[in-house]
């Protein structure tokens, strides 16, 4: 039995390492380049959208500008971050499609960005040469209907955008997404999206009627000419390991008058270990109209604990609450504030209330440079195991440990309605967030260093066969695949943490509407290595 799985997986990988060699023989010459862009004019029609008047060569004055306008992470906004060759500010799909086709005559990878959140640079940074960002940000267009209770939001939106939106229209709607609103549509929604209203409502993917996307025929689908498996597959299982994604129709929720919001700190003090893990035995299985986010950090040597909570309630309702399941923390009626859902949006992004056309800013007011890695607890951490996880975190100082709370409507949807797959059985996913000024090697190595260690030091308290990640939290430290090639067995590593065994699913479909891999990039599922 052993014997022949050996030979299984040694054909395997043979077979997959041929497959890798057609994808390497591209190489960069200006010659090259000059069709490629030939290429694209010849294609892109009608003549009323010429696509010269989108495209960014190094040679264009504005093309640093372009390329820096949706950079959102600082490490890959260095001089020795590899750059594109050319940027498609795409205005109209015949656009897109002209990229698809000339890319793929040239041999050129496709890198796309709708908000450029990613957390490694995946939309806008590449490990091969050859590579061009097709950048999304023009399509942005969001058109809400509240009869109909849906709203169509092309991919360039933004959250705070759809906020806005909705809330133009209706106090008592929402959309159940991402605290920060500075965030994509196409990179957000694709990889599954979650936000404060999950225990309710489930992620924003949970809450999705329709998509149109352009595949690598350049062909534009919906839901219903694309077929459920692709329609599936985008909706969590990340957008551009598929296609273009457009627009998503996203499903409305109804949301209160008034919503209560509160933020309390607890300093280290004698029962800061009983109240950290009576959270853990709470979180999870509060009325799932309550969402209390926890996170760890350390101020002045000493360990600190901020709970962050939404209430789709009044601030009565939510104290009793509290005193009922949760009087370890004490909360004090001044500690909570009522307002609109809308405005629970700012406060929980730390903007002030009442400016909500805050939401329209498309950039953060600062940027750092940021390191993301996450981990799934599906036990509580016991005492002892916390004050080592506490003194572990005042020795390394960073990075801030954020737990997010699950149960409720997370855990009643199956685990393969999705490609998203943590589900029931979870009692919060583990961020792992680091955020520097410092610029350099050097200090990125040492905070990259930091946030490693305490991941490293998680190891016994969280998920694990596999050690379980989410797709948004992007993270190149458990497994890439080497862009050239198309390698399943690379693919495997990382695709079975952050989508368990609905990878295997991904991976047919992939198989079937790209089988030559041509939308590919570090962290993207690959193509079955047996296909003809
Ligand atoms: C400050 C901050 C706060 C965040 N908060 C949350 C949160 O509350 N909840 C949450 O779930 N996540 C959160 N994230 C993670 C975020 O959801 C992901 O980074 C997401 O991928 C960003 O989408 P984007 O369009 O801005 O990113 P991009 O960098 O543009 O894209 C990310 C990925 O999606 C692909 N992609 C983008 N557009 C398309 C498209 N049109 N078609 C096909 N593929 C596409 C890109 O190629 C890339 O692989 C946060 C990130 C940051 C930086
Ligand atoms: C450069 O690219 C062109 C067009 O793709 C090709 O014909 C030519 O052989 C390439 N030259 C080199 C030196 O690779
Ligand atoms: C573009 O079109 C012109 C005119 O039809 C043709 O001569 C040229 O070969 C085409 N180039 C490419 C790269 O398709
Ligand atoms: C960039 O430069 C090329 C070559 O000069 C030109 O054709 C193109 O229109 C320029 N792009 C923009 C957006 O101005
Ligand atoms: C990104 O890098 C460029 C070039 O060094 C610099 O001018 C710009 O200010 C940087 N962006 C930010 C937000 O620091
Ligand atoms: C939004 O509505 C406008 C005007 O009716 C239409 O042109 C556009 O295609 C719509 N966009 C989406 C994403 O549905
Ligand atoms: C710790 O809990 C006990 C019992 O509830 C309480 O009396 C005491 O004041 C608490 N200590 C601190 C520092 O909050
Ligand atoms: C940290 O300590 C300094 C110096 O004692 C003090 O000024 C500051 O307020 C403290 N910070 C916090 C957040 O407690
Ligand atoms: C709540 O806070 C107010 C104002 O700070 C204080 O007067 C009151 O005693 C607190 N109540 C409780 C139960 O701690
Ligand atoms: C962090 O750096 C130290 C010192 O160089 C090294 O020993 C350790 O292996 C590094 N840890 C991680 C997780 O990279």
């Amino acid at each position: 039995m052993k014997n022949i799985s050996n030979i299984a997986l040694f054909s395997f990988f043979f077979i997959a390492l041929l497959d890798s060699v057609s994808w390497a023989q591209s190489s960069s010459n200006s010659s090259s380049h000059q069709s490629f862009i030939q290429c694209l004019e010849n294609y892109s029609s009608p003549p009323s959208n010429p696509i010269s008047a989108v495209l960014y060569t190094p040679d264009n004055s504005s093309y640093s500008s372009v390329l820096q306008a949706y950079i959102r992470n600082l490490r890959f906004n260095e001089s020795t971050t590899p750059k594109p060759q050319l940027i498609i500010t795409a205005l109209h799909v015949s656009h897109i499609q002209a990229a698809i086709v000339c890319a793929k005559l040239h041999g050129v990878q496709m890198k796309i960005r709708s908000g450029g959140h990613d957390y490694e640079g995946v939309s806008y940074v590449s490990n091969v040469p050859d590579f061009f960002i097709l950048d999304m940000f023009n399509f942005r267009a969001i058109n809400v209907s509240i009869e109909d209770e849906s709203a169509w939001v092309e991919v360039g939106a933004i959250l705070g955008e759809v906020y806005y939106r909705i809330a133009e229209r209706s106090n008592t709607h929402g959309f159940p997404a991402g605290v920060c609103p500075s965030v994509g549509v196409g990179g957000y929604i694709s990889g599954g999206g979650y936000g404060n209203m999950m225990r309710k409502y489930g992620l924003s993917v949970d809450n999705i009627i329709d998509a149109q996307i352009i595949d690598v025929n350049g062909r534009i689908l919906n839901r219903k000419s694309m077929g459920e498996d692709l329609f599936w597959a985008i909706t969590g299982g990340g957008g551009a390991s598929y296609g273009v994604v457009l627009s998503y129709k996203i499903k409305l929720v109804r949301v209160p008058n008034i919503v209560t919001v509160f933020r309390v700190a607890r300093r280290y003090n004698e029962n800061f270990t009983d109240l950290v893990y009576k959270y853990q035995l709470i979180a999870d299985k509060l009325p799932e109209e309550l969402f209390i986010r926890l996170n760890l950090n350390v101020v002045n040597n000493t360990n600190r604990a901020t709970f962050v909570a939404l209430f789709l309630g009044n601030s009565q309702e939510l104290i009793s609450l509290m005193n009922k399941n949760f009087p370890e923390l004490a909360l004090n009626q001044t500690d909570c504030e009522q307002m609109s859902w809308v405005e629970s949006v700012l406060y929980w992004t730390n903007l002030p209330i009442g400016t909500v056309s805050a939401l329209l800013n498309r950039a953060p007011p600062t940027l750092t440079y940021l390191k993301r890695k996450s981990d799934y607890l599906k036990k509580p951490i016991p005492k002892e195991g916390l004050d080592s996880i506490f003194k572990k975190m005042v020795e390394l100082q960073f990075p801030i440990l954020v737990f997010n709370p699950y149960g409720g409507k997370m855990a009643e949807i199956p685990s393969s309605e999705k490609p998203f797959p943590h589900r029931a059985g979870n009692i919060a996913k583990l961020q792992y967030a680091t955020n520097w000024n410092e610029n350099g090697a050097e200090a990125a190595n040492h905070y990259l260093n930091l946030t490693r260690t305490l991941f490293d030091y998680m190891t016994p308290f969280v998920s694990m066969n596999p050690r379980e990640a989410f797709l948004n939290y992007r993270d190149l430290d458990i497994g890439i695949n080497h862009n050239g090639r198309n390698s399943y067995l690379e693919g495997a590593v990382y695709g079975v943490k952050y989508f368990k065994e609905n990878f295997n699913r991904l991976v047919k479909i992939k198989t079937k509407v790209d089988p030559h891999n041509f939308f590919r990039n570090e962290q993207s599922i690959p193509v079955l290595p047996w296909r003809k």
